[in-house]
């Protein structure tokens, strides 16, 4: 009821309906089509479109929208990456991701020469300047074709007026809650007092409501300055944490180019460093286009080795060379997504026999699989590709006091410490080592594909490292099995990044015939739980139609405005 209530208030707006329907059939849409992870967030991005909005202008209200009600992912004090391709013109990439603070330092997890990891990724050294506003607006700035305050409308209403409680988030929030009990203000945001919410039950963020006004007014500068940059540095300065008025005011989202290559014929656009989303499933793309997967067939034990083994030679390369470009000047893109590497890279791989990564290389930092994705088409088919976080779920667990907002826990992406070895033989790697004004490395992997010049498919996913694998499994199973696009995000999903050495497959993704095979050849294999929320849209240009892929995985699973 409440939904409806905050739907209608939406001016000029009209409410979008859903229809699902049975089996694996896509969701299909002609005028355009917006999944998230949150219906609600879906369908406001859809009335945006339906007003004549863009992708873009989809983008912001829907992102806005997230951060009211998948609290989880969805954010403020987050960060992340859009890839952009407009139905004509170049396709660029908006990066918010955000940055280390002026007094971070690449020692700032050690406590007496000893890496703390609960410094490192649950404190408030683990805040990182949020990127979000910054990026959003840059991107609407560009790109975006209706008023700013109309799109972050829908939030403030959402938050100050409430929403009804799902039971997807009721239980993650009764699950968070003994992790907040040390920061009362998360407490009083996420609870009532202390006791927590149930299913049905509607929930106000008052506090975000004022927050997210202060941006409809004001832009960027109603975050990054003024009463909300005070809220933040005073809830650093009292608790060890290092973000400053000075470094919020000086943050800036930045435009980039995008990571291009082909597939079999299709052109393949993903996200640049800072994140090595875009090198890695190109470079995986690359190496397996030589290989005949389809005659192998899909889920056949030899395209699980196959693929296995092309992410384990990416996942190297991005513990070796990615990082923030503004500092490592020398990152080799070109070359790592190259044909002539993949062919290299290809020769390498024995067909029938596991190889074995070298465990005395580099140090991985491990990365939290709570992100969330949202992928849109408009009616002129500008697509956006985005993909935000706040590192772990609900980030640091740190709600900024009055402001009523998360703050992330990115800087858990930097490496941990120069040359951290530890008792497992890693060894840590300069590129991705904590710097003043950094970005931290990321796994996240918006992409989009085309061919002949016309939109093809927009994909992406939440997961932590597993990302890059999700994304390329939506791709292959598309163009290489045939699979529509909600057959693509059901079908059975496996990870390997290199360290450790292993394949792990969701649990009753494969057959048990395919995993003793996969044994064989000598892999460790194991069983895991749901891998990511991917988010798909193919456009089908014979019948200029949308077809949506949703993810039912996680408990609030995915929804289509459309
Ligand atoms: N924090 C997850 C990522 O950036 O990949």
């Amino acid at each position: 009821m409440i939904r409806r209530a905050v739907l209608a208030s939406i001016a000029a707006l009209a409410i979008a309906s859903l229809t699902l329907e049975a089996g694996s059939a896509p969701q299909r849409a002609r005028l355009g089509m917006v999944i998230t992870q949150s219906d609600i967030a879906s369908d406001i991005g859809f009335t945006v479109i339906q007003a004549g909005g863009n992708a873009i202008d989809a983008a912001v209200a829907s992102a806005f929208a997230l951060a009211v009600t998948h609290p989880t992912a969805g954010n403020v004090g987050g960060g992340g990456f859009i890839v952009y391709r407009p139905a004509s013109g170049e396709p660029v990439s908006y990066d918010f991701r955000e940055t280390a603070p002026t007094r971070s330092s690449p020692e700032m997890w050690l406590t007496n020469g000893k890496y703390d990891a609960e410094k490192h990724h649950n404190s408030h050294l683990a805040v990182g300047v949020p990127g979000t506003v910054a990026g959003l607006h840059l991107a609407w700035k560009e790109q975006g074709s209706k008023p700013w305050k109309d799109l972050v409308q829908p939030a403030i209403v959402l938050a100050r007026d409430g929403f009804e409680l799902s039971h997807g988030l009721a239980r993650s929030l009764a699950g968070v809650l003994p992790q907040m009990k040390k920061y009362p203000a998360s407490v009083a945001q996420f609870s009532k007092n202390g006791v927590p919410y149930e299913a049905g039950e509607i929930f106000k963020q008052p506090d975000l409501a004022r927050t997210l006004q202060r941006i409809a007014d004001q832009g960027p500068a109603g975050f990054y300055e003024g009463e909300v940059a005070a809220a933040i540095e005073k809830e650093m300065k009292a608790n060890g944490g290092l973000i400053t008025m000075a470094d919020l005011k000086a943050y800036q989202a930045k435009k980039r180019g995008v990571v291009k290559g082909t597939y079999r014929g299709y052109d393949v656009i993903g996200m640049p460093p800072p994140s090595s989303g875009g090198m890695a499933v190109m470079q995986i793309l690359n190496v397996l286009e030589g290989f005949d997967l389809k005659a192998n067939g899909y889920g056949s034990a030899k395209n699980i080795h196959l693929a296995a083994e092309a992410m384990r030679r990416a996942f190297a390369d991005r513990a070796r060379y990615i990082a923030d470009p503004d500092f490592e000047k020398d990152i080799p893109l070109a070359m790592l997504i190259s044909k002539d590497y993949a062919e290299k890279q290809r020769k390498s791989i024995n067909q029938d026999k596991a190889s074995k990564s070298s465990t005395s290389t580099f140090e991985f930092t491990s990365e939290s699989p709570e992100t969330t994705h949202l992928s849109i088409v408009d009616a002129k088919r500008n697509a956006v590709s985005l993909t935000y976080t706040l590192e772990a779920g609900y980030g640091s667990k740190i709600v900024v006091p009055g402001a009523g907002f998360l703050l992330n826990n990115e800087m858990g992406d930097f490496n941990a410490a120069p040359g951290l070895t530890d008792e497992r033989g890693l060894i840590g790697t300069t590129p991705n080592l904590a710097r003043p004004g950094k970005r931290m490395l990321s796994s996240m992997s918006p992409t989009i594909i085309s061919k002949d010049g016309q939109l093809f498919m927009v994909t992406g996913t939440p997961g932590g490292r597993t990302i890059i694998n999700t994304v390329l499994t939506t791709i292959l199973n598309v163009i290489d099995y045939g699979m529509n696009a909600q057959e693509a995000v059901d079908a059975g999903r496996m990870h390997h990044q290199w360290l450790p050495d292993r394949i792990s497959v969701e649990r009753f993704g494969f057959s048990a015939d395919t995993l003793k095979m996969l044994r064989a050849m000598g892999h460790e294999v194991t069983e895991a739980g749901g891998q990511g929320a991917a988010q798909v849209i193919v456009f089908n240009q014979k019948d200029n139609m949308l077809e949506g892929g949703v993810d039912r995985r996680p408990p609030d699973g995915g929804a289509a405005g459309k």
